[in-house]
């Protein structure tokens, strides 16, 4: 007999429903909150509203896609963290209301193991190229900067992370400074796609060990543009292609820098990245081109699995369907995942 998972998403600003069937994905709706772009940034309450607006109609929306009816379903995986509590609550409450409806099973997923898994979601049509384990996974997102060693679906290290801000995070702090608007990522990539990458130079952090940071970066950088300012009202303007570009290259190899001792560390060759900022053409460019020069097999995610999505959150939890695993109807959201 068939899988059918349903998997609900919501633990920031996007609720997002998806159906996979036996790893195949059959739909993946996504929800963005277009009301935090005032504010230039999420903000908690008004992303919980939301979610709470948006989560019936986009669930059936996936089950309506996927052709699916509710009675079908096997399982519900739903996020139970890391991210906002408010938004994580309407995900929650809502996987427990169906599960007792329909007298169906549900099981968390932990929201950092769903992009680290999201190169499984198969689809009709396409390769389904999948890494081999153990593989190395570089997980970038607005809240997390990690290497990830990935043994098995359900067994990973972590085996370095940032120390301060996360790489997503430094984008879209130095994009909100700079002027240029929120989210930083991909207005900083777009930009920096028409700059010099060689221009100008920023500090490197010097950390021990496979750890990142990114604070010290973004403050350079801020310190940097304060000053030329000063001197030309309208550097911004007329460099803020250049400056971009440089940054974004700063960026990258910082995270590459650790990347490649990881996998020297390691001698792992599979290699693939998560989160939104993989999303970014600059380290998607150049995470294929040390993949040539190194003999790393490497996988992308496709641009829809990179941000918050419902089908990594899905097949997350159909391997944990799988191998057995329930969650019980007490179940909390937890916010860090130190708390998991
Ligand atoms: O995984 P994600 O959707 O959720 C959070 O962790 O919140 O990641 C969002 C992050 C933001 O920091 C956003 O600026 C970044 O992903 N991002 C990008 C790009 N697209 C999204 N960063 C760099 N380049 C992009 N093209």
């Amino acid at each position: 007999m068939s899988d059918i998972i349903l998997g609900i998403e919501s633990s920031c600003d996007d609720t997002s429903a998806a159906v996979i069937k036996d790893g195949f994905l059959l739909s993946n709706v996504i929800a963005s909150q277009a009301v935090h772009k005032e504010y230039g940034g999420v903000v908690p309450e008004l992303a919980s509203r939301a979610h709470e607006q948006n989560i019936v109609p986009v669930v059936s929306q996936a089950l309506a896609k996927a052709g699916v009816k509710p009675e079908e379903l096997t399982a519900i995986a739903f996020t139970r963290g890391p991210g906002l509590l408010g938004s994580l609550l309407v995900g929650t409450s809502f996987a427990k209301a169906l599960s007792i409806s329909l007298d169906i099973p549900m099981v968390m997923v932990n929201h950092l193991q769903g992009h680290i898994l999201a190169n499984f979601v198969k689809q009709e049509g396409k390769d389904n190229r999948q890494p081999a384990f153990p593989y190395l996974c570089l997980l970038v997102s607005g809240g997390n900067s990690q290497i990830v060693k990935v043994n098995s679906p359900l067994d990973f290290e972590i085996l370095g992370q940032t120390i301060d801000d996360a790489v997503g995070e430094a984008f879209d702090k130095c994009s909100k400074m700079m002027g240029l608007g929120y989210p930083g990522g991909p207005i900083i990539d777009k930009l920096a796609a028409q700059g010099d990458p060689t221009r100008f130079k920023f500090a490197k952090p010097h950390i021990e060990g496979l750890d990142y940071s990114f604070s010290g970066i973004k403050t350079s950088l801020l310190y940097f543009v304060r000053d030329e300012m000063a001197k030309d009202p309208e550097f911004m303007e007329k460099n803020k292609e250049d400056i971009c570009a440089s940054f974004q290259k700063a960026l990258i190899d910082i995270l590459m820098d650790k990347l490649i001792k990881a996998a020297k560390q390691t001698g792992i060759k599979e290699i693939t990245i998560g989160g939104g900022v993989s999303a970014n053409s600059g380290l998607r460019n150049r995470i294929e081109e040390e993949g040539r020069k190194r003999g790393w097999n490497t996988y992308l995610p496709e641009f829809k699995f990179t941000t918050d999505n419902a089908a990594m959150i899905a097949i997350a939890g159909y391997f944990h369907y799988q191998a057995g695993e329930r969650t019980s109807l007490d179940v909390a959201p937890v916010s860090r995942i130190a708390d998991f």
